[in-house]
């Protein structure tokens, strides 16, 4: 051994007493500086090691490097056990009122949600699920959507680099329940949606809706109206009306448009309905025959509807906010009123 290095070694063993028998924290302070410090004991030392042989010196480097790591720890471990010391009995104050710990909430869009789906159960539909990752024929050609439907375009679609894609509507889980399931089918399927949309105050590139799937034989238009109704008024109040307008989805024949009257005004119109007494809600109707063939169902014999809901949409009308893109900033603020 050196005898730089036997002085390393000294010079620890002396720092660890020194430590062990300190009392406060300034003393530990003190006793770091001297030893650790830029013009401490071990830096003295160090300076000694250029007059050694150049095949000692990595070991002194080395061992220079474990003294320090020990004595910083003991300086560490012995001023934690100070604060603790201190921290006894008088450093609680009693009389301080206590930490208020926050509780968590649902989000707007799970609570829409979770109404919605149980407004249904009651009504005999059972819950269904599907992938947010789907591919061309779910979300596409089995919903009767040509190859050339604006719908696919690039502009609309997330489309990943396997060929799949980020599902833009509900839809393709009716597509998923009809492969699985024989008549009479009656599920909902609440879900998050993507497409490629400027976020402004009614859209952001990802949504949700819920979708509506009831087939059996001699399932009519006038029970679609009639469940829409129902679920108008268990979600917003009985003195809410449903009205239908023509549309084209190439999944439905007849397709609709379905509205609700104005729960703000009651119809006579206001802002929130922009003067026409009508909110637009989303689009339904009956399952075309074509998509049936798809799945292997008989179009002679089923028919069924089906209808769309936008999770957002409900949720803004039945809470007054009026913009979509408060709902996924996550301000506490703004959540917690609900
Ligand atoms: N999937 C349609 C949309 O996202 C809505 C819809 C659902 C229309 C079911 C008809 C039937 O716009």
């Amino acid at each position: 051994m050196t005898d730089l290095q036997k002085q390393l070694e000294d010079s620890l063993v002396e720092g660890l007493e020194l430590i062990e028998k300190a009392t406060d924290s300034r003393e530990v302070e003190d006793i770091r500086v001297n030893l650790l410090g830029r013009k401490g004991t071990i830096s003295m030392q160090m300076k000694g090691v250029g007059k050694l042989p150049p095949e000692d010196r990595p070991g002194i480097g080395k061992t220079a490097n474990v003294v320090k790591a020990k004595l910083t720890a003991a300086l560490t471990d012995k001023l934690s056990v100070l604060d603790s010391d201190a921290a006894g009995d008088s450093a609680i104050d009693m009389t301080l009122p206590g930490r208020r710990r926050g509780i968590g909430r649902k989000h707007p869009i799970s609570h829409v949600i979770d109404d919605a789906v149980e407004i249904f159960r009651r009504m005999g539909f059972v819950v269904a699920d599907g992938p947010e990752i789907e591919d061309e024929f779910h979300n596409f050609d089995a919903l009767n959507t040509p190859a050339d439907h604006p719908s696919r375009d690039i502009q609309d679609t997330f489309y990943l680099n396997d060929g799949r894609l980020l599902r833009t509507h509900t839809s393709p889980v009716q597509i998923r329940v009809l492969e699985n399931q024989q008549p009479p089918v009656r599920i909902v399927a609440p879900g998050r949606c993507y497409r490629r949309d400027t976020p402004d105050a009614t859209h952001t590139m990802n949504f949700h809706q819920i979708e509506g799937l009831y087939v059996d034989e001699n399932v009519s238009l006038s029970e679609l109206k009639g469940i829409l109704l129902t679920f108008a008024h268990e979600m917003f109040g009985v003195d809410v009306n449903v009205r239908f307008r023509p549309h084209f989805f190439p999944f439905t024949e007849p397709s609709l448009e379905y509205d609700f009257s104005c729960m703000n005004c009651g119809g006579g119109g206001c802002a929130v309905c922009k003067q026409s007494g009508w909110l637009e809600i989303s689009g339904a109707g009956m399952v075309d025959p074509a998509v049936f063939e798809k799945v292997g169902y008989d179009p002679e014999q089923y028919t069924g509807y089906a209808f769309g809901m936008g999770i957002e949409r409900l949720a803004m009308l039945r809470y007054g906010i009026n913009d979509i893109r408060l709902l996924y900033e996550n301000d506490v603020r703004f959540l917690s009123q609900f």
